[in-house]
Parts: structure tokens; sequence; C-alpha cells
């Protein structure tokens, strides 16, 4: 089967690789239809974790089940499935309960697994033609009938529309807030999507990319164009000097002043002062334990200055971590169906999948208006 493989920093190919196939019972194998390159997949991209030559990259993925094992029970052969970006067993104490992204058996001696991905566990990515899936009667969630013609909207229940409500989740937003997010790239816009389907009052999105807070605009968010120590006063003067209730990290521990120089722990301090006293804060933008090309001395060992007394004294509250998709990819996935949400809204590029290696470039240098790329293959 075609796919696409990491070879190295700022190197991928399409390669030519042994099909992906049942390994236990309980696998189902899925012939990929849509696949997406994730902000995720860029810290990899960019020699920023410790992914291994040779991996198949892509954990956003949705197809047609092509095989199922002996001990699959719910999912049939010719199902169209989208596929939580973790990998759970269901049954391991974290999955009992709801927290599928920790999942204590996928991969041992961590908490949490998921396709191509570093850390993540063996298993191979879904930028490809075949992708094989664990567990599947628990990950697979069966689209409903009529779903190809949505297929860009459901796509993004693989992630990044289940880790936009989460941060809204971890954030607290409720209904009439003020909700501050960093990051305008998929996954803020997606925190964004979702404080607007909670009914947030009022919602902004700090980026310097002028194409990705236009999207943030287009869905009645108030755009904020500077990264820097500034937008902290314009979010402040937005919500009558006290701070939003709620704020979200969308951006992660490669985040960047406006002349883009890593500052670690820029958005996370800047969360602390725009975010008003006893409000809450959810972190989605990933951090890392260990991070050798990192900015500082600190940030090489996944430390960053954080400003504890004043999160301390506003009495904050603060939620951090991979997003649990399947604790929302069945509600999410009924807003598509009953055509109350369409995620799809930032797709830029639809490529196929030969193309890949392309995405990432453009993706990577975030070039104007390549906010989300999709790759089709079968095409
Ligand atoms: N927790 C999870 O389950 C989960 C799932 C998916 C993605 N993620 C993470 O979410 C983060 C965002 O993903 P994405 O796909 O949107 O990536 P992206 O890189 O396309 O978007 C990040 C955006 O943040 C902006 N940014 C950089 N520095 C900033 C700053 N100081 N202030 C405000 N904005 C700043 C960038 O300009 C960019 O538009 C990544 O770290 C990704 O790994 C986490
Ligand atoms: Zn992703
Ligand atoms: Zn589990």
């Amino acid at each position: 089967m075609k796919a696409l493989v990491y070879k190295g920093p700022r190197d991928v190919v399409i390669n030519t690789v042994p099909d992906a196939k049942i390994e236990k019972p309980t696998d189902v194998l899925v012939k990929i239809t849509t696949t997406n390159i994730c902000g995720s997949d860029l810290h990899m991209f960019e020699g920023r974790t410790s992914v291994e030559k040779g991996k198949i990259l892509g954990h956003e993925n949705l197809g047609i089940v092509v095989e199922a094992g002996k001990a699959v029970e719910r999912v049939k052969v010719g199902d169209r499935v989208c596929l939580p970006f973790n990998i759970s067993c269901g049954y391991c104490e974290n999955c009992e309960r709801g927290l599928t992204g920790f999942c204590l058996t996928a991969n041992p001696g961590s908490a949490g697994a998921a396709y191509g991905y570093a850390e993540m566990g063996p298993y191979h990515g879904g930028q490809a033609e075949l992708l094989r899936v664990p567990y599947a009667d628990f990950n697979c969630l069966v689209l409903p009938p009529g779903a190809e013609a949505k297929e860009n909207d459901y796509v993004m229940l693989s992630d990044i529309f289940p880790t936009g409500y989460h941060a809204t989740e971890l954030a607290g937003v409720r209904p009439g807030d003020s909700v501050v997010v960093f990051g305008s790239g998929p996954v803020g816009l997606m925190a964004a999507y979702s404080s607007m389907i909670k009914g947030a009052g009022k919602v902004m999105v700090v980026d310097a990319h002028k194409d990705r807070l236009a999207l943030a605009e287009k869905i009645g968010a108030i755009p904020i164009d500077n990264m820097d120590a500034s937008c902290v006063d314009q979010i402040l003067s937005l919500t009558g000097g006290q701070g939003a209730d709620c704020g979200c990290e969308c951006v992660g521990y490669q985040c960047h002043d406006h002349p883009g120089h890593e500052v670690p722990n820029l958005t996370l301090n800047n969360l602390v002062k725009s975010v008003k006293p006893t409000g809450g804060i959810g972190v989605v933008g990933v951090f890392m334990p260990q991070d050798p090309g990192g900015a500082d001395e600190m940030a090489k060992h996944g430390q960053i200055a954080f400003d504890f007394g004043e999160f301390f004294t506003k009495g904050q509250r603060m939620g951090t971590g991979q997003c649990n998709v399947k604790a929302y990819n069945r509600k999410l996935c009924n807003l598509i169906a009953e055509g109350k949400a369409s995620p799809s809204f930032i797709v830029s590029h639809e490529l196929p999948l030969d193309k890949a290696p392309e995405g990432y470039a453009n993706f990577d240098a975030r070039k104007d208006g390549w906010t989300k790329v999709v790759l089709k293959t079968g095409v």
C-alpha cells in the first residue's frame, strides 16, 4: 500500500510499504478515504519529537471497514467509520472512567496510545491506503447513512473538533461566558467554534495569521491580531478590565513571539494575565516532558517559568492533556448529522495522498491560506 513515511526532520515521503493487516481478532482493517494533517504532526515533522524513522504518520482518520477480526461483533464490513486519534481498550481503569486518552492497556508502561505518533505506542498511522484499528468495537464511531456527503465534517471528529470542545470543557465554558482562545490554528478555531456552540457571550481569538483570524471572525469571534504583551491589554479592555471568564491554550510548547522566536511560557502566562480571578484555563496545546530542541535550558527539560504566584492569587483553575475523543465524538457527530455544526469550514486544501509531502511543507510554513489539509486516498 502507499503511505506517508517519516524519514527525518522536514523529510516525509510517499512509499510503498507492506499492507496493514489484522493482527488480533479484535481488530478491523479500514480502507482510508480521508485523513488529515494535524498541527501535532508538525511537531514530528520539525524533528521536535522522538518519533522513529519509518513510522507511518496520520491520526485523523476516516474510512470504510474492509475486514473484521473474528471477535468483532458490532462493527461490520462496509461501515463508514471515523476513528478517534486515541487508541483505547475500553476496559482499563481509565477507559472505564471515560478517560480514553490515557488508556493503560494500549501502550503498556505509559498512559495513552495513538496512531502514527511519537511515544504513543507501536501503531502506524492512517496517512495510508489501509489502517489497522485495534479494539475495533470500542474505537470505531460508525457514521450515519449518507455520511459520505459530509466527509470533511465527519473526519474532524477524529481529533480537532472534540479537542477544541475538550479545551472548553477543561476551561469550564458555560452559556454567556467570555472566552479567550490562544491560537487560531485548526484546534483554536474548533475551541472558538465549540464555545459558540455552548452559547458563549463573547469569544476572542489571538494569533498573528490574518487568514486564520479571518476564519475566527467568520464564525463570530473577535480576532486579536497580536501575540505579544498588548494582546493582554486588548482582552482586558474587551472584558471590562476583569479578564475573560475562561481561556483556552491551543498552541503548545512551540508558541512564539511575533518575530517568531520560541518563548515556551508565553501563552500560559498570557492566559494567567488575561483570564479573570477564579476563571478556568484549558490547555490542549501539546507540551512535552523533554524537548532537546527547546529554546532554553528549562525548555529542553520540559519546564517553563510559569507565573504560579499570579495564578494562585487569582484563584484560577487549569485542566490539561490529550483529548478523550470518545467522551464527545458521538454527540458532536449528531450536531453534524442534524446540520447544526459544520467544522469543515476550516478546510483550505484537499489533496491526493500522493501530494501529502507538499501539504506538510506548506502547512508547516503556515503559508497564507493553508489552514487545514485533508488528504484523499483512491483519487
Ligand atoms: N490535546 C490534544 O488532544 C491535541 C489534539 C490535537 C492537537 N493538539 C495540539 O494543539 C496545538 C495546535 O494545533 P493546530 O493543529 O491548531 O496547530 P497549528 O500549529 O496549525 O496552530 C497553532 C497556531 O498558534 C499560533 N501561535 C503561535 N504562537 C502563538 C502565541 N504566542 N499566541 C497566540 N497564537 C500563537 C500559530 O500562529 C498558529 O496559527 C498543537 O500543539 C497540537 O499538537 C492537541
Ligand atoms: Zn490531530
Ligand atoms: Zn484502556
